[in-house]
């Protein structure tokens, strides 16, 4: 009806004094005439009104289709996920009924293009996807999945992770830089590099991006990244991912009680510029409703103790005995600590022989490093970290026990030549995070295209 106000173009989020709504007893009062775009969320017909909830992908919006309108072809066949532009008077939801943001969007006007219909039939989304579908189905169908509300309101939250994350660096004046992810070294052991060829020569997918981040100190201050990590782990695991997210950071001048508190100050600075965003929390609050910021300062145990805690609480290690200072703790035995103890840990000086190369020794006990990993509740390690041995012939060592040949290591072995200085860092595995905060019962539904052992597509 062209005598109709002209429309506002609007996200189905936005609100404000620009959207007035109908008052639900003023049939007197007027609302703004919008125009909106989406796909059919859900859609649900009552006599001869067709109640549609429009996704954007920002917001949802209960549209309210009646009269004529709900008795076009278009309107009877409406199938899910069909995209539509809709046009009509916002309105207050009358007294007793709920829709997002207490309004509804009464239609006046719609446009289907014939290509914008889902399909409908055995092919309907609503037959690919159901409640008993299997996880690997799931993961084979994930560019659908992506558009649930459980998969997109993750990925919500983990933008706002990056982002905040990207915001708590630059409170702390620390720089980003964007390191390589081919390269000729390793960083964490030979086992897991994915080997490839590089014009004739060897060359792997970056396990992580710590040795690039220590030649920038000099230079650029502390720096971090937030990059793609790859690892050929050949476990499969709730946890292990072969492409994950890292977030890396390497802090200058700094000894190891300075790296611990920068962590934990880290971890809690995140979560508050997280949560800050009413719509983000609204979604942690549905996926985890008993989410709380943890308390700082994190508890702090020493690989020894948890060791002895391990032993007092009987739980035994891979071999099913009980634990010896030495064994790796393995993911089983961590996980039921961090059940116990419920809250987030710092577990510290683990000995050098289970740690990478490049670890600095405790000065007290040099059987162990100065070395973190933080493990939280319901996923276990999330950050792995350590001061790094600063002192040349110390690393050249380091490098000569571990069977590495320091040759293709000169530049990063160089930085202990040209101005040493005393340095940590750590690593945050980003879908680990999200898994805790977000309670998902694995890393593979905290991204969006997983890669694991056995899959690399879609
Ligand atoms: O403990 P990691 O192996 O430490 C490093 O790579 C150090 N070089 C990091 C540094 O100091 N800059 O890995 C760090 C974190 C782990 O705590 C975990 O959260 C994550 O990276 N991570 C993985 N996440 C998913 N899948 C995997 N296969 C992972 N491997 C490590």
């Amino acid at each position: 009806d062209p005598s109709l106000p002209k429309p506002v173009t609007i996200k189905l989020d936005e609100a404000g004094d620009h959207i007035a709504l109908r008052k639900a007893d003023d049939a007197d009062s007027k609302g703004t005439r919008v125009r909106v775009f989406g796909r059919v969320h859900r859609e649900r017909k009552q006599k001869d009104v067709l109640f549609v909830t429009l996704r954007d992908g920002y917001g949802f919006m209960q549209v309210v289709i009646s009269g004529k309108l709900a008795k076009t072809y278009e309107a009877l066949t409406l199938t899910r996920e069909t995209s539509m532009e809709i046009f009509g008077e916002m309105r207050e939801v009358p007294a007793g009924a709920r829709a997002p943001l207490n309004r509804e969007l009464h239609a006046d006007f719609y446009k289907i293009p014939k290509h914008w219909r889902a399909v409908g039939g055995d092919d309907a989304i609503t037959n690919r996807v159901t409640a008993s579908t299997e996880h690997s189905t799931l993961l084979d169908l994930r560019h659908l999945t992506l558009r649930g509300e459980n998969a997109s309101s993750v990925l919500l939250v983990r933008d706002a992770m990056e982002y905040a994350f990207n915001r708590a660096y630059h409170e702390a004046r620390i720089r980003k830089v964007s390191p390589p992810a081919l390269v000729q070294t390793q960083v964490e052991g030979g086992s897991t590099l994915f080997k490839f060829d590089y014009y004739g020569a060897d060359a792997f997918l970056t396990q992580s991006s710590q040795l690039y981040l220590e030649t920038c100190l000099p230079s650029l201050g502390s720096v971090y990244c937030i990059e793609k990590s790859f690892r050929a782990e050949k476990s499969l695991t709730r946890r292990h991912l072969s492409e994950f997210t890292h977030i890396e950071a390497e802090l200058d001048f700094i000894n190891f009680d300075d790296l611990l508190t920068h962590l934990e100050t880290l971890i809690c600075r995140v979560l508050e510029l997280v949560l800050e965003d009413p719509m983000i929390a609204g979604y942690i609050k549905t996926l985890n409703p008993e989410f709380k910021v943890p308390e700082r300062p994190f508890m702090r145990m020493r690989y020894s103790d948890a060791i002895k805690w391990l032993i007092d609480h009987e739980i035994p290690n891979e071999e099913g005995n009980p634990h010896n200072f030495g064994d790796d703790i393995a993911e089983a035995a961590e996980r039921k600590m961090t059940d116990i103890i419920n809250k987030p840990i710092f577990i510290t000086h683990f000995p050098a022989h289970i740690k990478a190369f490049y670890m600095k020794r405790d000065p007290e006990d040099d059987r162990v490093t100065e070395s973190v990993d933080c493990l939280m509740p319901g996923v276990g390690e999330i950050v792995g970290g350590s001061m790094r041995i600063d002192d040349y012939d110390e690393l050249l060592a380091a490098c000569k026990r571990e069977g590495l040949d320091p040759e293709p290591y000169y530049w990063y072995i160089d930085q202990r030549k040209y101005g040493s200085s005393p340095h940590g860092g750590y690593g945050v595995g980003l879908e680990r995070l999200l898994a805790w905060l977000c309670k998902q019962h694995t890393v593979r539904d905290c991204c969006l295209y997983p890669r694991y052992m056995g899959r690399c597509k879609p």
